[in-house]
């Protein structure tokens, strides 16, 4: 499978914007101008291809430890919650880095999210300093602290602003950066066209022209590793679905296998099980895990995340069925389904096999509301589901007799 890998992270990049959202309200476009940043110094120091790509790829999820829901409750305790309070968190960075242990990464880019706050005097969480802190980490920092202290992301005719930036960076040589990124940074800061790339409305279309830059080939294993860390990401938004995506993804490669699907297929078929509730990362925590019934208005959010990871996910050369399956894991046969309504005629049957393992899993799955069924249960209110013509009939009763022999 040929993917442009940058395609896919910041396809995800924006589903990590989402979780912004949830968190402080508005989308702060942070990891991109970071991963922006980054780039520039990394290309002014003349470092590899493969350095810089990976440079672009931890920029780009360097607060990846923001979906998680301790993480979250920790910064609701602030009673106004700025991103600068959110990255004063020491966990934020182990467990970003824990979370991006299988990546397929190009270079050595080990402890690179676990340091990405160390100082070069050596105060930072971990106190290391100088050289023992990665360059990745050193050049993330720097682009990190700039992008935290400064509005960088409106104005940047604004001779007064870019002249504090440059201050606070050559003030802070040597103690929270190191002089050697510090040099570049002042090289790269020469050229206007640097900082009018940081405004909201280009950033986006600067990200991916760098990054089209950098395509390498990547095999179906790696892409999978990346797709199966994401749903890690996704699955630590909530104690309750903490392996939902890999759960279901583990049985659509049973009934993958079932079906003798050819092997294509069911990569995708799998890596659509592992991102089928990416779009759950732009939804507020306190809805989704709000124990008793939920309002309209809160129903109405929820519908929007097949549509939220679908918006991620459609450009990705490759990733067009994959797109389309988890568009349409909430649809109904019936019509009754979110977030389009479209009904039978619409739906092929991967989006009908990959809704029904979504529904075998969540129910049998402790909620908030309500604890997991058993077995027998769950096909109980699957046979239900066939009889009011929500689901497969045919795909319920396969999924019966190969999970039944199992139990
Ligand atoms: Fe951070
Ligand atoms: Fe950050
Ligand atoms: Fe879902």
């Amino acid at each position: 499978m040929f993917l442009n890998l940058v395609d896919l992270l910041s396809g995800i990049s924006i589903a990590l914007d989402f979780s912004e959202i949830d968190i402080f309200g508005v989308p702060t476009n942070h990891s991109r101008r970071v991963a922006y940043i980054s780039n520039k110094i990394g290309e002014k120091l003349n470092m590899s291809h493969e350095f810089i790509f990976d440079l672009l790829a931890l920029s780009m999820l360097h607060d990846n430890g923001i979906s998680l829901t301790i993480l979250n409750d920790t910064i609701r305790k602030h009673s106004s919650i700025e991103r600068d309070q959110f990255e004063l968190i020491q966990e934020h960075c182990i467990i970003g880095e824990t979370n991006l242990q299988h990546f397929p990464f190009l270079t050595n880019a080990k402890n690179v999210i676990k340091y990405h706050h160390e100082n070069d005097n050596g105060t930072g969480f971990f106190g290391i300093k100088g050289d023992q802190v990665p360059l990745m980490s050193q050049i993330i920092h720097l682009a990190d602290f700039i992008d935290l202290n400064f509005k960088i992301n409106t104005d940047l005719t604004n001779r007064s602003l870019i002249k504090s930036v440059k201050d606070y960076v050559r003030n802070n040589e040597a103690i929270l950066f190191s002089k050697k990124v510090c040099d570049v940074f002042f090289e790269v800061a020469k050229d206007s066209s640097f900082w009018r790339g940081l405004h909201d409305s280009l950033i986006a279309i600067q990200i991916k022209e760098t990054v089209n830059k950098y395509v390498f080939e990547y095999d179906y294993q790696d892409i999978r590793k990346i797709t199966k860390t994401f749903s890690s990401i996704i699955d630590a938004k909530s104690e309750y679905t903490q392996v939902h995506s890999a759960s279901v993804s583990k049985d659509a490669e049973t009934m993958a296998k079932y079906y003798n699907m050819g092997i294509e297929e069911t990569n995708e078929l799998l890596m659509a099980a592992d991102l089928h509730d990416l779009g759950k990362l732009g939804i507020s925590s306190e809805i989704l895990l709000k124990p008793s019934s939920l309002t309209e208005e809160e129903f109405s959010k929820i519908k929007e995340h097949p549509t939220i990871a679908y918006e991620c996910l459609k450009h990705i050369a490759g990733f067009e069925n994959i797109a389309k399956w988890i568009y349409n894991h909430h649809e109904k046969l019936d019509g009754s389904g979110y977030p389009r309504g479209i009904s039978q005629e619409e739906l092929d049957f991967n989006s009908r096999l990959l809704t029904c393992l979504d529904i075998f899993v969540a129910l049998q799955e402790n909620r908030p509301y309500r604890i997991g069924m058993t077995l027998t249960q769950t096909f109980f209110t699957m046979q239900e589901m066939v009889d009011t013509h929500k689901i497969d009939g045919n795909i319920y009763y396969d999924i019966k007799k190969v999970f039944s022999n199992q139990a």
